[in-house]
């Protein structure tokens, strides 16, 4: 296997926005502000960050640290780490290949509707049936998921420095500006409805960061854990081969805690605010109920009334929201996808051109297909959570609950157990700099982790039920 001309990140702020890229994504701004608000508000944060800190920060730390340590790509790295471990690698660059269809087909739709904002027609997508009329139209769901494709594909192409580190450099600092402005802009909005009752971002700021131990019992307590978990890994982009990835671009003199401390901490900040500018605005002119819409419909059909209620200056703000939701989307995917390309690369030695036309072509097929689950090829199967799903929630149950859970699982187990926690923690000491929360990592990876994760696998498989 090839080691020696592997490519690097030009340097640390080069990784840790190019990583902070991949973990602040669609996860981030539509679903962990839906989370909040259904988990109790300020009850879910404090769990978050506890479980960022402590659970995320382990299983972060050791995948960034196998890609380093490896030099190697998540297909190729388990395999170099222990041979029988070889199949760990397999699953794990499974994951992003099942996640980059669908993840292009949403990232099509923002793209839509960045583009209906531009040109002015916002207010239509205030429609109570444009959402569903846009996504089960026949072509242009289609056209828009091969555009971002393109865009991503293009990144990607272009290769570690001059593609994933040049164009994070320049798109992360504008989305932490744009979403710090937004949520600053929410706080000052205020809406008087039918029955005369007046709402202000403020009182949906105190909805969002104070506890609600309404209705509370073990049971939903148990859920609010579990919904964190299941938040965390999307959004720290664990458990799907990337971080192995990023990490095979680190040089070795690099310091690996001080960047792992900053990533969470973007990654964490970022949810943050994403809440702090939605939870308001929604609250303000939908009230509690309007919340209760998670997941795409609380983006993009939620979000454009709320938009709309705020007269002129709404489409405007909407532009600037779906610009910033697309470049959130855009630094993802090119993770998901370098996670794929960089293992045809180690494994079959394929050029960088060659494995992007191969992973470009499976996501696009792909992509089509999820596309046509909206129309032509419709259909409901029911999942072990008890919802019912089609191909796309079918391809997110499988990656999300199923495939990740068990990666990060058996990680656990193989550092922990096999290899031993010091494997990681030499590695990330290797250019001479303690590790903070060693302590607590050995804790972690070998106890903790693996058994919320079991937990995590059973709730998902349907075997454990919550209340
Ligand atoms: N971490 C990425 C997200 O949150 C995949 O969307």
């Amino acid at each position: 296997m090839e080691t020696k001309k592997r490519n690097s990140f030009g340097g640390s702020i080069g990784f840790v926005l190019a990583a902070a890229g991949s973990a602040v994504g669609l996860g981030n701004i539509w679903r962990f502000p839906y989370l909040a608000a259904k988990d109790g508000g300020g009850l879910f944060l404090a769990v978050y960050i506890i479980l960022a800190l402590t659970f995320g920060f382990s299983l972060l730390t050791t995948e960034i640290a196998i890609g380093r340590k490896t030099k190697q790509s998540p297909l190729t790295a388990y395999g170099m780490l222990r041979k029988k471990w070889k199949f760990l690698g397999v699953l794990s660059c499974l994951v992003p290949v099942i996640i980059m269809p669908y993840y292009s087909v949403i990232g099509g739709w923002v793209v839509h509707y960045f583009k209906e904002y531009l040109v002015g027609n916002g207010e239509a997508t205030a429609d109570n049936n444009y959402f569903k009329g846009f996504i089960t139209s026949d072509l242009w769901p289609i056209i828009m998921m091969a555009t971002f494709l393109a865009i991503v594909f293009f990144i990607v192409f272009m290769g570690v420095n001059k593609g994933i580190e040049s164009s994070s450099k320049v798109i992360m600092p504008i989305l932490l500006l744009s979403v710090l402005g937004i949520a600053i802009f929410a706080l000052t909005i205020s809406h008087t409805d039918e029955t005369g009752v007046v709402r202000t971002g403020m009182d949906g700021l105190k909805v969002y960061v104070i506890p609600s131990f309404e209705g509370m019992t073990i049971g939903k307590l148990f859920t609010v854990l579990i919904d964190a978990l299941g938040q965390l890994f999307f959004s720290l982009s664990v458990a799907m081969g990337i971080m192995i990835a990023y990490g095979s671009y680190v040089k070795d003199d690099a310091n690996l805690g001080k960047s792992i401390n900053q990533i969470e901490l973007f990654d964490t900040v970022v949810a943050f605010l994403a809440g702090a500018m939605i939870v308001p605005a929604v609250y303000t002119f939908m009230g509690k109920e309007g919340m209760e819409n998670g997941g795409p419909s609380l983006m993009f059909v939620s979000l454009p009334k709320v938009f709309k209620a705020m007269g002129g200056v709404g489409n405007v703000i909407g532009c600037i929201f779906f610009a910033m939701v697309l470049f959130a989307a855009i630094t993802s995917a090119v993770s998901v996808m370098e996670a794929v390309v960089s293992s045809l690369m180690d494994q079959f030695h394929l050029s960088r051109a060659a494995a992007c036309i191969v992973e470009g072509l499976i996501a696009l097929l792909g992509g089509i297909a999820v596309c046509l689950g909206y129309n032509k090829w419709y259909f409901e199967c029911p999942l072990p959570t008890g919802d019912k799903g089609n191909l796309l929630d079918i391809m997110d149950y499988i990656s999300n609950n199923c495939l990740m859970p068990v990666v990060a699982l058996a990680t656990c187990i193989l550092i922990g157990w096999i290899l031993k926690p010091s494997a990681v923690i030499d590695e990330v000491e290797k250019n001479g700099s303690a590790m903070g929360r060693k302590r607590l990592y050995i804790v972690m990876i070998k106890f903790v982790a693996p058994i919320f994760l079991f937990l995590l696998l059973l709730e998902r498989l349907g075997i454990m039920k919550l209340a």
